[in-house]
């Protein structure tokens, strides 16, 4: 991987002429990538809440690349029917590839019209439901959807009784309840088509989750400390374009937080709680496809 990132730094043409949908491109991470993936041919879409924000960033990707095919698509994922209509408008895009990257840890908490506690909602349901919508339409162009997981997920464990963990008032356990369902019931597709990447830890909006105080004192020793975004979504990018089986996830290589991306199987998750995960999943899934 060390040659593909390279690569990916040297602006090569990996993705000329495919087309990258990507949600959350106006975070600290999806920028980055939105940046990467227009320096490397892709035509993007750009699936975010805040048009304003997302167009903000379209105008900042043409100054760098002015021949860059660009399209909005306004969604929150806590509103599953602006999901649904983004999976309709993404089908007849016919996308390449699919960056399910936008995420939330530490955001107020609410029920969303799914039942869903939102952050669950928006790591979660929203992501999967997705997934498994535009599934065909990226293996049939030999592309990939790609999920941003987090080592989050190895800090909570499922739970029968509350499966949004919305009793739950630890963010870290709200969220990595989320992203564990995620990243579980997405290798259990057990496809080819499908990558599951993390950036390790990045200072970005969702870092920034502190009480006010300690945050200002961390700050700046996070920066220096941690990778900047730029180098950690390289993960993300390698997701995209290596092979990467089930179980599998492709991340920095230095206790998983520093260095350049490698792939690493998972064993934080049981088979008989991967195999809940999976039901849960796919019994939402239907559900929402019945609605
Ligand atoms: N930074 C890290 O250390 C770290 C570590 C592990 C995993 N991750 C994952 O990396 C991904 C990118 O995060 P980031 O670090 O770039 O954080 P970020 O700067 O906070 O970006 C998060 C993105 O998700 C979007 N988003 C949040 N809630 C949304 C909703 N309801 N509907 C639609 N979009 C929504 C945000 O949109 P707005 O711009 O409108 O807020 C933003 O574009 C996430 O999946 C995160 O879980 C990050």
């Amino acid at each position: 991987m060390t040659r593909l990132c390279k690569d990916i730094r040297s602006g090569k043409k990996l993705f000329m002429g495919k087309k990258v949908a990507i949600s959350g491109s106006t975070g600290g991470i999806g920028r980055e990538l939105c940046f990467y993936l227009a320096a490397m041919g892709a035509s993007l879409i750009l699936i975010d809440r805040n048009k304003a924000r997302s167009e903000a960033l379209g105008a900042d990707l043409l100054k760098a690349s002015p021949k860059l095919s660009l399209k909005y698509i306004t969604a929150d994922l806590e509103d599953i029917n602006a999901v649904k209509a983004a999976a309709d408008a993404l089908i007849a895009e016919d996308i390449d590839y699919l960056l399910l990257n936008a995420g939330a840890y530490s955001i107020p908490r609410h029920k969303c019209s799914t039942g869903y506690d939102n952050v669950f909602m928006i790591n979660f349901v929203s992501p999967y439901y997705l997934s498994r919508r535009l599934l065909p339409t990226v293996s049939k162009n030999g592309g990939r959807i790609v999920a941003v997981g987090s080592i989050a997920h190895n800090y909570s464990h499922i739970d029968g009784e509350d499966i949004d963990f919305s009793t739950r008032n630890k963010a870290s356990l709200v969220y990595g309840n989320a992203k564990r369902h995620l990243m579980f019931s997405l290798f259990a597709l057990d496809d080819p088509h499908i990558a599951v990447a993390h950036p390790g830890i990045t200072q970005t909006n969702i870092t920034a989750h502190y009480p006010k105080l300690i945050y200002a004192i961390i700050k700046y020793p996070m920066r220096v400390i941690f990778m900047r975004p730029r180098k950690a979504c390289l993960s993300i990018l390698c997701g995209m374009l290596c092979e990467s089986e089930s179980g599998e996830w492709i991340g920095p290589r230095v206790f998983d937080v520093w260095g350049l991306p490698s792939k690493k199987i998972l064993s934080t998750c049981p088979p008989d709680e991967a195999a809940v995960i999976t039901k849960r999943a796919e019994s939402i899934y239907s559900e929402l496809l019945g609605e």
